[in-house]
């Protein structure tokens, strides 16, 4: 499918994403504040396979398989910095947990940006913050691809998703770049969101999204698309995740709107908030059936996920913010060793909206702050009752500090502080083998511990997060802090 360059644009514009070092380690200046290693360029040869040291408990019986992170690793060429966090090039983690041991590798995606970029030793491509360099050609989406957003795996084959250029294939495990996977001839070139939805039995559906034009991906377990829909939403909203349950696709258009299609879209954003914060719910069974909710206008970046009662209700978990965070220059301030608590840091409120069988909608805010909600991948799009998130915040320096358990149906909420010196990032739930329920599993989850200077991975029982980690490795090193991961048994 041929984009025009106005959709082109639009499309980079809907996205968030978005000096080598001998051996490990980061260019932050002299004095800067430990936390800084969070938002520093990582080694640009990457980190090759190296053991992570058993620093308390140890792995539990059963625990096997591999931790994929990605988010962005590269800030500055000498004294120039990105225009926006969400603009560094992706780099992918690999974490293999089994037998014991924790084995860290990290990769960055070989696109065209990061090449291009690397060779002249400079910023050159435009993107989510970034103008870009009128010199630098961008004949498609994945010339401005920074594949830094998260990763999936479908059918074992690994990619590096971005939100407004292809899934980058990877070699899962060397990491090596493969190329732009096309999932079916026609589509090539066609954006792929980095919030696909899985369902349990590995149905992947997602969006291509391309200023108000959306794509619906449906793909089977083994990656053939099955179908792709398009629709229109009529308005440009800042579309960064959405949710689906066992029967409907719900696209929630947040009144964060795109006004033009040019470099940096983030800066044509405006916010609206009294248009409301609308959804509209599509039948997976038949697209052409679909109906509109409106709830009070809010932001937000991330759902948990939803799912629907008996009654036809529909449950959306999802972090909500009562105004947009991380706009125009979104991060220099992190990037540059500098922290201002009101400009650089906002947790969004846990939040639940509900959507009636006859249309009425309403948010139910929990009093948990935090970001990245979870659920346990076997009950995505069903009844359920966990979702977990890390939030929290400690003075002085930017980001998380405690990751948090949140119980629907008792209302209840568990909570494991990792203190002032970790910055814990996004967590996921590992089914434990032969696990019967959403308690029965693991949250494994990366955390920067800013005082050693070195990036650990966690393990917990989900039965009680409060005792704190069953398992924890560190590696002799820290890599950047980044946005989403994957789990893959094995
Ligand atoms: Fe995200």
């Amino acid at each position: 499918m041929q984009m025009s360059r106005r959709s082109l644009l639009a499309a980079l514009g809907a996205t968030a994403g978005a000096a080598a070092l001998a051996g490990h380690g980061f260019t932050t200046g002299p004095g800067a504040p430990n936390w800084q290693i969070g938002y520093a360029n990582a080694p640009a040869g990457g980190f090759a396979p190296r053991s992570m040291d058993l620093i308390s408990g140890r792995l539990p019986d059963g625990f096997s398989g591999t931790l994929y992170r990605n988010g962005p690793a590269w800030f500055s060429y000498g004294g120039e910095t990105l225009d926006h966090w969400f603009d560094g090039d992706g780099m992918v983690q690999r974490i293999a947990l089994r037998d014991g041991q924790a084995v860290h590798t990290g990769k960055f995606v070989a696109t065209n940006k990061h090449r291009s970029e690397q060779a002249a030793g400079r910023f050159l491509a435009p993107g989510f913050g970034s103008a870009g360099d009128e010199s630098y050609p961008v004949m498609g989406v994945d010339d401005a691809n920074a594949a830094n957003t998260s990763v999936l795996v479908v059918d074992g084959r690994l990619h590096a998703l971005w939100e407004a250029g292809s899934a980058m294939e990877l070699d899962p495990i060397t990491l090596e770049t493969l190329g732009a996977r096309s999932w079916r001839e026609d589509l090539k070139g066609m954006p792929f969101l980095a919030h696909p939805k899985v369902e349990p039995d590995g149905t992947v559906w997602n969006l291509a999204v391309a200023g108000s034009k959306v794509g619906i991906y449906r793909i089977s377990p083994k990656g053939a698309v099955q179908s792709f829909d398009m629709l229109d939403l009529g308005v440009t909203p800042y579309l960064h995740d959405w949710a689906i349950t066992e029967r409907h696709l719900i696209l929630m258009i947040q009144p964060w709107l795109m006004t033009k299609f040019i470099p940096p879209f983030v800066d044509t954003l405006q916010w609206r908030p009294e248009e409301g914060l609308k959804l509209l719910i599509i039948d997976k069974a038949d697209m052409s059936s679909r109906r509109s909710a409106e709830v009070e206008g809010h932001a937000f970046f991330h759902t948990g996920a939803a799912w629907e009662d008996a009654s036809g209700a529909i449950h959306i978990d999802v972090a909500l913010y009562d105004e947009p965070f991380l706009g125009s220059g979104g991060g220099t301030n992190l990037m540059q060793g500098r922290y201002i608590a009101a400009e650089d840091d906002a947790n969004g409120v846990l939040s639940r909206i509900i959507v009636e069988a006859d249309g009425r909608a309403r948010i139910q805010k929990t009093d948990i702050d935090g970001e990245f909600p979870v659920v346990h991948p076997a009950f995505h799009g069903l009844g359920r009752r966990l979702t977990a998130l890390v939030g929290g915040s400690s003075p002085g320096r930017p980001g998380a500090r405690k990751v948090s358990l949140m119980d629907w149906r008792s209302g209840k909420t568990s909570h494991f502080d990792y203190g002032a010196s970790r910055v814990p990032e996004e967590h996921l739930f590992v089914a434990k083998p032969g696990g019967r329920g959403e308690h029965d599993a693991w949250l494994v989850g990366t955390a920067l511990n800013i005082a050693s200077g070195r990036s650990e991975v966690h393990v917990f029982d989900v039965a009680d997060i409060s005792e704190g980690p069953v398992a924890s490795f560190a590696a002799r090193y820290a890599w950047p802090l980044g946005f989403h991961g994957t789990f893959a048994p094995g």
